[in-house]
This record gives C-alpha cells, structure tokens and sequence, in this order.
C-alpha cells in the first residue's frame, strides 16, 4: 500500500490527514517512483486554503508538486529503468510515499545531492530561473530581489549571482548572515526601504524581483528600476499588472513559463549536484506531521526549505 496526504476540506492543516491506497500500475510513457523526498511550498498552502477556490468536487484533494525517489516501475515505451534516483517535478500528488508521473516529468538526480535538497530543488529554482529568463539578468547587472530569504529568494540570488551580477536582497535581520553567505547584500525590508536601496546603490538598480507581492515590493520597485520589462513578481497579481510589470506564474493573466521552467530542471541538477547551487533545507517532517510542516511555513519559521521524507 501507498501512503499519500490529502486534504479532506479546504481550510487550514487541521484538514491534512494521510491515507492508505493501493498504488496504481504505471501506463504507458508513465514511472511508479518511491519517493524519499517532497518539497513544501507556499503554493501548497493556498490549494486548499480557499483564497484560489473551494469546490467540494475537488476533496479530497492530493498535495504536492515536486519530489525526489527511485524508479520502481516502468510503463510501456519509457527511457528510464527501474532503480534510477531521479527528481519529479512539475508533478501532482507528490506528498505520498510512491507516486505514478509521466516519464517526462522525471530527471535524474546527481548521486551527490542528498534527498531532501533534491526534493526542495525544482519548484523554487524553476521559477528563479524563469524569473532572471524574463528580466534578462546578466554580468553586471545590479538586481533587487524582495523576499531573499524564502525558497525563491535562495535560488534567485545565487543563479543571478552566477550569472554576474551584483545582488541586493531582502530578508528580516536573522537571515542577513545566510543570505550573505550566497554572495547577497542583505537589507532589512519595512519603513524606509527604498532609503536604505538608494544608499546601498547610488548608481541605480538594473532589475528588480518581487517574490513578497507587498505595496512596499512593487512601489520601490518602480522608483527604483527605470526599465518596466526588467521588474517581475510572482505574488502579486492585484497591482502589479497595470504598473506594466511581468507577472510570472500561475496568477490570471500571468506568463506561467512552463516550457522556461521544465527546460531549467537538468541545469539545475547539474548545477546542485556540483554544489555551486545550493539548497539550504530548514527543516524535514515525515508524511504523518504534514500538518506541522504547514503550520512553520505559514508562520514563516521555516528559514529554508521544508522537505517531507516518507
Ligand atoms: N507565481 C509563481 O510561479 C510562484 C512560484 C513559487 C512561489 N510563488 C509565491 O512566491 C511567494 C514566495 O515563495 P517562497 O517559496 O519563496 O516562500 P517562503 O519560502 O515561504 O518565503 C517567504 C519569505 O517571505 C519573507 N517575507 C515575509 N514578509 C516579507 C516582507 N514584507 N517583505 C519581504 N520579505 C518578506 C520571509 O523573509 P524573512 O524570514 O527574512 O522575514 C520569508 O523568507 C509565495 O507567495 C509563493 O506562493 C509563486
């Protein structure tokens, strides 16, 4: 039998609860992968939380997009075999102990990337990718990212700093020390922000990332950042479209990136694999504490990844 995760009504985790099913048989151009690992995301949350929907015919409701396991099984017409480590994302269900995906879901994970890294790897770093695709971050630029301590910020920061440029980064006083160790110039987000930016960089900022979706983020932004086409968000989708800003995801109107997001899922293998991208993981759960898992990342104690391992 499979252990998976679900939410039973949409709400907060006190509606996460696990269950026993019997696991399907891969079809064709499909894989059964045992999963050692899942990524918790903030997306997670709001699924079930009722701001994107609650329709009772979607309960109960699977949880999860990406994870990291070992091939058990094959379908019909499939590359890989049986007993590759590889890392799914984007998938759904990923919150289980196996789970059936398409084949082309899958990548293989370096042997030297541990689980739970593989696990939290994909959806903040497929999106970081996208993010510094759009606004074209290359050598030299200077770029802003608002909300450099979260899973997105860790993976913008380090692939714009790989890409040359100088980056300038918000986060709560206690993560500056972290964020500086990724090659980022921390700087506390609040009352007077766009003050300390102006000081920190006199000469001007080239691109500026919203991964928050506050008024602050948009507003020192468009001070900040004279180019419209080189600032983008991810969270904001209420102001954000008419300032003439890209918005990047899932949101209405927004550029999902898919075909930008799934061609990024190899480098960024290869490049945690080496250790140059690195994912900083703060804390793991086992399926059953779910619940607990989504309670610290919505209190925003999580300082790194959450991962659950089954
Ligand atoms: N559109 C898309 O494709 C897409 C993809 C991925 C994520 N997202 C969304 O992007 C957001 C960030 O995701 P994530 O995975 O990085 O979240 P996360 O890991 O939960 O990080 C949230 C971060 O927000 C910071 N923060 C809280 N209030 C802030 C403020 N007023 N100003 C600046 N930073 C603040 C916290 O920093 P401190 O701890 O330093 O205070 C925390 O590190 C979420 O809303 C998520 O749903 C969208």
């Amino acid at each position: 039998m499979a252990t998976i995760v679900q939410a039973i009504a949409f709400g907060g985790p006190e509606n996460l609860t696990t269950a026993e099913v019997e696991p399907a048989a891969p079809g064709p151009g499909e894989v059964r992968v045992e999963v050692r690992a899942a990524g918790v995301n903030p997306i997670d949350l709001k699924v079930y939380g009722g701001a994107m929907g609650a329709d009772p015919a979607n309960l109960p409701m699977r949880l999860g997009f990406e994870a990291a396991g070992v091939i058990t099984e094959i379908g019909p017409g499939v590359d890989q075999n049986v007993g590759d480590e590889v890392i799914a994302f984007r998938i759904s269900g990923a919150y289980a102990s196996e789970v059936v995906v398409p084949a082309t879901a899958v990548v293989p994970k370096p042997a030297s990337l541990g689980w739970a890294e593989a696990g939290g790897l994909m959806l903040t770093g497929a999106t970081a990718v996208h993010l510094l695709t759009a606004t074209a971050v290359g050598d030299g630029d200077t770029v802003l990212v608002h909300g450099g301590s979260g899973g997105v910020g860790l993976m913008a920061i380090q692939l714009a700093a790989l890409r040359g440029a100088r980056v300038i980064a918000t986060a709560s006083p206690r993560r500056h020390a972290a964020l500086e160790s990724l090659g980022a110039e921390p700087v506390t987000y609040g009352d007077g922000l766009l003050e300390r930016l102006q000081a920190m960089a006199p000469e001007g900022i080239d691109v500026a990332l919203d991964l928050i979706g506050t008024d602050e983020a948009l507003e020192t932004s468009l001070a900040l950042v004279a180019d419209r086409d080189r600032i983008a968000t991810i969270a904001n989708f209420g102001s954000a479209p008419t300032a003439g800003v890209k918005v990047l995801g899932g949101g209405p109107g927004a550029d999902p990136g898919t075909e930008v997001r799934a061609n990024a899922r190899p480098e960024l293998a290869r490049l945690a694999g080496e250790g140059t991208l690195l994912v900083q993981v703060g804390a793991t759960y086992p399926l059953t504490e779910v619940a607990e898992a989504h309670r610290l990342l919505a209190a925003g104690r999580a300082d790194g990844k959450v991962v659950l391992l089954p």
